[in-house]
């Protein structure tokens, strides 16, 4: 197995971002972050990896990065993340998710940079036909986030079959939870997901958590979304990294969750059970845009990779919330 990899991981001072950067040093590699801290965090990378601070369109830099650091692979997080937003500011994603990441895969081809895992979603199939949902099922999103995405999954794809390149598109499902040893979480402030806000109200930082919806077709009426632990999704890409590096000639387009879902109600159930009190849950109309579910077929990572969840478990994932959440506040002042 490749070890001692110099990867350079941007947006490594994100939630998902920060996770990868402590996977790749558990494996034996080397993570540099490149962050422009617009909603990163300096803490939240580790003291043993190499941080530079910076736009990953700034094509001097990344190149004097390249050439100092001897990078080998990109992560790439570096982005913006919010669907509401992207509706009302399509422009902001289009520039920061595609064009920013076109003039990086630019500068990885200029130097002779031939590996790329690149954070997809399953926003880019949009509102799909079945669930769970394959990779080669139709891709038409609903909203400009997952569009800026699919455009970016549609440069590697031409780039690779012109150079010396190959890529791993991932496609994540509903991120959650938090680095079991609590060495970092989801910190954003104001966030919007659904297990963020439980675990804040479970603390006392919301008085209530929205339910929205309840009339889907789904078993409870909630809508129901895969959630992953980001531990998993995180080892996915080191994953992902070793086989681009040991078959230089393929690329992958891979769904990351685990298969099977949990509704709205099921989440805050699982929030309920683990710190033995009741959310206060109020009822409200559907979010425009949502689907009844979103379930991803992960047979092919599994096959191809031979990915292992550890922990496919929703309380565990809660439970990692949590023990993040409780010592946020603390962090955030630093
Ligand atoms: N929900 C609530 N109350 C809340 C927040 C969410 O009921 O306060 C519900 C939503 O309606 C949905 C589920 O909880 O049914 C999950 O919602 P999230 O906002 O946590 O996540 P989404 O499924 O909307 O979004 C995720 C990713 C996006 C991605 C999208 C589509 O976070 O980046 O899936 O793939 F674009």
């Amino acid at each position: 197995m490749a070890e001692n990899l110099s990867v350079l991981v941007t947006g490594g001072a994100g939630y998902i971002g920060s996770h990868a950067v402590l996977a790749l040093l558990d494996s034996g590699h080397r993570p540099v972050v490149i962050d422009n801290l617009v909603t990163g965090f300096r803490w939240a990378v580790p003291d043993n990896a190499t941080f530079y601070e910076g736009d990953i369109a700034n094509s001097q830099m990344i190149t004097r990065i390249i050439e100092n650091e001897r990078i080998d692979a990109v992560m790439h997080f570096a982005g913006s993340v919010v669907v509401p937003e992207s509706v009302e500011n399509p422009l902001k994603y289009y520039h920061n998710n595609t064009a920013k990441t076109r003039s990086l895969i630019e500068s990885l081809v200029a130097n002779e940079v031939r590996h790329m895992i690149f954070s997809s979603t399953a926003a880019t199939y949009g509102i799909p036909e079945t669930s769970p949902v394959r990779e080669d099922m139709p891709t038409r999103p609903i909203n400009p986030y997952g569009t800026s995405k699919l455009m970016t999954e549609m440069m590697l794809r031409d780039v690779a079959a012109a150079h010396d390149f190959n890529y791993c598109a991932l496609r994540y499902f509903n991120v959650a939870g938090a680095d079991p040893k609590a060495r970092s979480g989801q910190s954003t402030v104001g966030a919007t997901h659904l297990l963020k806000i439980a675990v804040e109200a479970a603390l006392g930082k919301r008085g209530s958590v929205s339910v929205f919806g309840t009339d889907y077709a789904t078993e409870d009426g909630t809508g129901v979304r895969d959630y992953i632990h980001v531990a998993d999704l995180a080892a996915a890409h080191v994953i992902a990294l070793e086989a681009l590096v040991a078959n230089p000639k393929t690329s992958h387009t891979l769904n990351c969750g685990y298969g099977h879902g949990y509704s709205v109600m099921q989440v805050l159930d699982a929030v309920d059970r683990v710190t033995n009190h009741k959310l206060v849950r109020n009822l409200e109309g559907r979010r425009a845009g949502d689907p009844d579910a979103l379930i991803s077929d992960n047979r092919a990572i599994v096959d191809r990779f031979g990915w292992q969840p550890k922990y496919d478990d929703l309380d565990v994932i809660v439970e990692h919330a949590l023990a993040w959440e409780r010592q946020l506040g603390e962090r955030q002042t630093q």
